[in-house]
């Protein structure tokens, strides 16, 4: 290597450009099997050349030279840097396949491989790092499976925003505004929403029936949909509460719809998801939207319905809610949709009936697999989740 420091008497960008390309030149050529010399030459700090290119260069140029300088200056640093980062340096001496047939046929690693100047060889005889594909969460697994149900009954599939508005969350489902059907859904609020109107003010969403309002206000009967997602209510989390949980709504507007229909549909869901010796039963419930409204109980899985544990020995388990659709959901809807059209009467409550219904995603997951603490699915711990490859 040349130790010497080049004089450098004029600070034009060409005679710079030339100096520095003699001293990458001779970065790129220089040895770098000893590392640590190398890195002793470059960047050593009272005698390394970049030290005394720096004092013998930078020093004595005119202060207009000085950026230029710089610039090329840190150009080498970084060359120099590139030189004995571990990418560079791990060189691996002959093809993997090589390595490999090497292996095979003498029994043994070439011995390149051990060499000082390989600081990272390759090891082949290392297990190699196993990939797993990846696999859907339990919870969107669960959703897939009761949206595909009710997709084989003809229903398509629709979201809706997380954050809602107070309309669609509880103005147009009958909730009247301070009305105490709303403090059953412990509502999130938005912050500083009280300079709006109270039909705008923002939430988030405590349940899936608003994307009911909003998908008949888009379009007119009939309608079969259902509407998977997430949804958020200030409750404190335990074995069978989160915060944030997930349903699937349903919603079947047409004419000559009936209670029977519902009945039929939910009972036909549930054998399809449960197994076909499941029985329903359907109590009387109140929910401002739905009018009759329903709980409906499913024979327990666990103990085929003598009682246990699980069912609270009464041999019925309470899975979700429903019922026909309230007139007064109709007039909501007709109101919103008479701003566009003032002789709409798509959902004239006279021609037009239907049911709705609304289940947890988390509770079914539950019961299906047997899950006891609700937080595990969201913990992330891949032993839980391993178990649904
Ligand atoms: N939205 C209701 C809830 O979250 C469930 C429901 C949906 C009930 C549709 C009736 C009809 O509790």
């Amino acid at each position: 290597m040349n130790e010497a420091i080049p004089q450098l008497h004029t600070f034009d960008e060409p005679s710079l450009d030339a100096a520095f390309a003699t001293l990458a030149e001779e970065v790129r050529t220089a040895d770098t099997n000893d590392v640590e010399a190398f890195r002793l030459h470059w960047l050593g700090r009272k005698q390394g050349r970049l030290k005394l290119i720096s004092e013998a260069w930078l020093k004595s140029a005119p202060p207009e030279a000085k950026k230029a300088l710089g610039i090329r200056f840190n150009e080498l640093k970084a060359l120099v840097e590139y030189q004995l980062s571990p990418e560079r340096l791990v060189k691996v001496p002959v093809s993997e396949s090589g390595l490999i047939a090497e292996y095979a046929t003498q029994g043994t690693i070439s011995a390149n491989l051990h060499k000082k100047q390989h600081p990272y060889p390759l090891d082949i005889t290392l297990p190699g790092s196993l990939r797993t594909p990846g696999i859907p969460h339990p919870l969107l697994k669960t959703m897939h499976e009761i949206v595909s149900v009710f997709h084989h009954l003809g229903y398509s599939t629709n979201l809706g925003p997380q954050v809602e508005s107070d309309f669609y969350n509880f103005e147009a489902l009958n909730f009247p505004e301070n009305h105490p059907a709303r403090d059953t859904q412990d509502t999130l609020v938005i912050a500083n929403q009280h300079g709006r109107p109270s039909r705008d003010r923002l939430l988030m969403r405590t349940h899936t029936s608003p994307v009911q309002i909003r998908t008949m206000i888009a379009q007119a009967p009939p309608i079969r949909i259902v509407i998977p997602g997430k949804v958020h209510r200030n409750d404190a989390a335990d074995a069978t509460h989160s915060p944030i949980f997930h349903q699937i709504e349903g919603l079947c507007v047409d004419t000559n719809i009936t209670f029977s229909d519902l009945k039929g549909t939910l009972d036909h869901a549930m054998k399809a998801l449960f197994g076909s010796d499941v029985k329903t039963r359907f109590f009387p419930s109140f929910f401002p939207f739905t009018e009759p409204s329903a709980d409906v109980q499913i024979s327990c899985i666990f103990c085929g319905g003598k009682g246990c544990r699980k069912c609270k020995h009464s041999g019925w388990i309470e899975l979700l809610g429903c019922g026909m659709v309230d007139p007064a959901v109709f007039a909501a809807v007709t109101a919103e949709r008479r701003k566009l059209n003032p002789a709409d009467d798509a959902y004239d409550p006279e021609k037009i009936t239907g049911f709705a219904f609304g289940m947890g995603v988390e509770r079914i997951a539950m019961m299906l697999h047997g899950v006891s603490d609700i937080g595990h699915f969201y913990s992330g711990d891949m032993r839980f989740l391993e178990q649904f490859a």
